[in-house]
């Protein structure tokens, strides 16, 4: 079972070039899924999103998306009378997706927010009820392995610390060892990595994207990551583009960890 993580596509702030070796890339590679941890556009424009369906739908493979902190308009009324009016239209109407794939079972949450009290509203926040909504879903999951797709990072790369908040953070990274998830997506920061937390009856992986496809590069080029799943085993390939083409640069293995308890 392969799936490809991608993120922070940024239609509208995107390069041509690079999108069309993603999705090359994606063809040529044939995972059963597609996992988009959001930014998918960079204004919420209608045009944007109408690219970013369009490039999803050459894709052969399902895809599975969640919203950004860009998926919402700017400082206009639609921000707040309907943030997610064209996300829905163009994409999915489902905020909190769940997919149970193979050996992997698959919850998305939106911690993208339309206000927060904070003055970067770029940040995000997971409630209560997504909370309970991922043990609703896990609780009744037999899937080997459990895997949570958000946009926002509950980590930071030791390499490159950034001061992002995500709002009731603790909540969730206990709502995430009670349910034992083996695997976090995330993207927001443009910077690949992987995070592990050990808890004394399981272990969590924190996977960090950079953006896929935007011009919008920080300290690393755009990439994305391909994770193959047996029962028992994950290969993840952290893939970088240069030169028209995306590459491995790391692949790590990791067996499942054995549950006591
Ligand atoms: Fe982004
Ligand atoms: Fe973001």
């Amino acid at each position: 079972m392969k799936i490809a993580h991608i993120s922070d596509l940024h239609f509208g702030a995107h390069d041509p070039v690079v999108v069309d070796a993603l999705a090359a890339h994606l063809i040529e590679a044939g995972p059963h899924l597609v996992i988009a941890s959001g930014d998918i556009t960079q204004s919420a424009t209608e045009t944007e999103f109408a690219a970013a369906r369009a490039f999803f739908d050459a894709l052969p493979m399902e895809v599975f998306v969640i919203p950004g902190n860009h998926d919402l308009p700017g400082m206009d009324l639609t921000r707040f009378v309907n943030p997610f009016k064209r996300y829905k239209h163009h994409l999915t109407d489902d905020l909190d997706p769940e997919l149970a794939a193979g050996p992997v079972h698959i919850k998305g949450i939106n911690t993208a927010r339309r206000i927060l009290p904070h003055w970067n509203w770029a940040n995000g926040a997971v409630s209560a009820k997504q909370r309970r909504e991922i043990a609703r879903t896990f609780e009744a999951a037999t899937a080997p392995w459990r895997l949570l797709v958000l946009h926002h990072p509950l980590m930071s790369p030791k390499e490159f610390p950034l001061d992002i908040t995500v709002f009731n953070s603790k909540a969730l990274l206990q709502t995430i060892t009670d349910q034992r998830v083996d695997i976090v997506l995330a993207g927001h920061q443009h910077h690949a990595y992987i995070e592990t937390r050990q808890e004394v009856t399981h272990k969590t992986l924190f996977v960090s994207a950079s953006t896929g496809t935007s011009t919008r590069i920080r300290h690393q080029p755009q990439g994305f990551n391909l994770l193959e799943f047996t029962d028992t085993t994950l290969r993840i390939d952290q893939l970088r583009y240069a030169d028209g083409r995306f590459t491995t640069f790391e692949a790590h293995t990791h067996t499942k960890p054995v549950v006591s308890g």
